[in-house]
């Protein structure tokens, strides 16, 4: 399916990003058997697949404390470096949590890391749905939009700290004086991306991020991110990139893709599900447009931890590389994606799915030059 954007294509090819599993239990609430694991041996392997098979990002989460099935929580910044040393053109992205992040130590440690493998780290600035998780490690719970100003003042402090020397900066959350940083990050400095769709979110992105991340959803509801965020992004002269959440199942049939879909949300852990449902509903509650990540979520949308069952890439590679097309059609430079066995399905989806994406673009590109 396409949805009539082609004017606006993003001319780079769409790239490829993967959750990490560092977190137990999957990317998925619900007990369908996986082979997943969130240990360090299985990950290094699957970063290995995945740069064999396309993958331009890993993107690592941040957990202090179970919950919803994930027990145990790899750290991201140390996993996101495990992961480096053992590969050679992936770029590993490792989610920072303000609050518990203080940017002085995430500046310096990032800028660390960006040296030791030649500018391959990135960074998530992430902003908290988890209250609970905030409660037990003792930091404050502050307000949905509260924790995007936060946030937003760690990009400037981090970009700051990155670039300048003698960085000098007066915050409500965050003071440098003369500060200066050495050694910096490699070439290239270490892109900042950040996940949440709120009006806050979005007004962050528009404003300081390189890199926007949204939860699952469909090409239209897409478009319209893009379009509000480019819109206030033309004002400030930053152009955020956008990424897109998705949960692939990929099969020779689509009956056999619809299948597997099918037993996860009847293995779902109804429990699990409503109290992560009440918890990131919650989170948002104070975000005062509601239009939050999880606002719109049903049951089913809430077995995939961001909506990933929405954007529908469930069915055979060809039909899901037109989807990816439509995505980014709809403005959509990056699909970020989460499997059930991470290792087989990434290897399956460099073989049988990303040929067929590159194959359609460079179709639609000559077309373009025909015309
Ligand atoms: C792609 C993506 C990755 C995220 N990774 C994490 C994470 O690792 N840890 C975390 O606590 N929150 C994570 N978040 C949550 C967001 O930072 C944000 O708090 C949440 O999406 C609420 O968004 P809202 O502004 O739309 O309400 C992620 C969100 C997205 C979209």
């Amino acid at each position: 399916m396409t949805v009539g954007f082609v004017q606006d294509t993003p001319p780079d090819p769409i790239r490829f990003a993967y959750w990490v599993p560092n977190v137990s239990g999957g990317l998925v609430i619900s007990k369908i058997p996986q082979r997943t694991s969130w240990d360090a041996d299985y990950n290094r392997r699957l970063a290995q697949i995945a740069e064999e098979s396309g993958f331009d990002y890993a993107l690592t989460q941040i957990r202090f404390t179970a919950g919803y099935g994930a027990e145990y929580q790899h750290e991201s910044v140390a996993f996101s470096h495990a992961l480096l040393a053992a590969t050679s053109r992936l770029k590993v992205i490792a989610a920072l949590l303000p609050g518990p992040w203080h940017p002085t130590l995430a500046a310096k440690q990032i800028a660390t890391i960006s040296q030791l493998t030649n500018g391959r780290i990135a960074v998530n600035i992430v902003s908290g749905w988890f209250s609970g998780e905030f409660r037990a490690i003792g930091e404050p719970w502050l307000d949905h939009d509260e924790r995007y100003r936060r946030s937003e003042e760690f990009i400037r402090s981090l970009r700051g700290i990155w670039t300048q020397d003698n960085f000098t900066f007066r915050g409500d959350f965050y003071r440098y004086t003369d500060y200066t940083l050495k050694p910096k990050p490699a070439d290239p400095l270490p892109e900042i991306f950040q996940g949440g769709s709120s009006r806050a979110a979005r007004d962050m992105a528009a404003r300081v991020s390189d890199w926007y991340f949204t939860n699952g959803n469909t090409p239209e509801n897409i478009r319209a991110q893009v379009d509000d965020i480019r819109a206030k992004a033309a004002e400030t002269g930053n152009r955020p990139r956008i990424g897109v959440n998705a949960f692939v199942i990929a099969r020779d049939t689509e009956e056999e893709a619809r299948a597997v879909l099918q037993e996860i949300i009847e293995n779902a852990d109804p429990d699990a599900v409503k109290a992560f449902g009440h918890e990131v509903k919650n989170a948002g509650k104070a975000s005062p447009e509601g239009e939050g990540n999880w606002a719109k979520s049903s049951f089913n949308d809430l077995v995939q931890y961001n909506d990933g069952f929405k954007t529908n890439l469930i069915g055979t590679p060809d039909q899901i590389a037109e989807r990816i097309l439509a995505l980014k059609d709809a403005g959509a430079d990056l699909a970020l994606l989460a499997f059930l066995h991470f290792q087989e399905e990434v290897a399956y989806f460099g073989t049988h799915v990303i040929p067929r994406v590159r194959a359609l673009e460079a179709a639609r590109e000559s077309r373009a030059e025909a015309a």
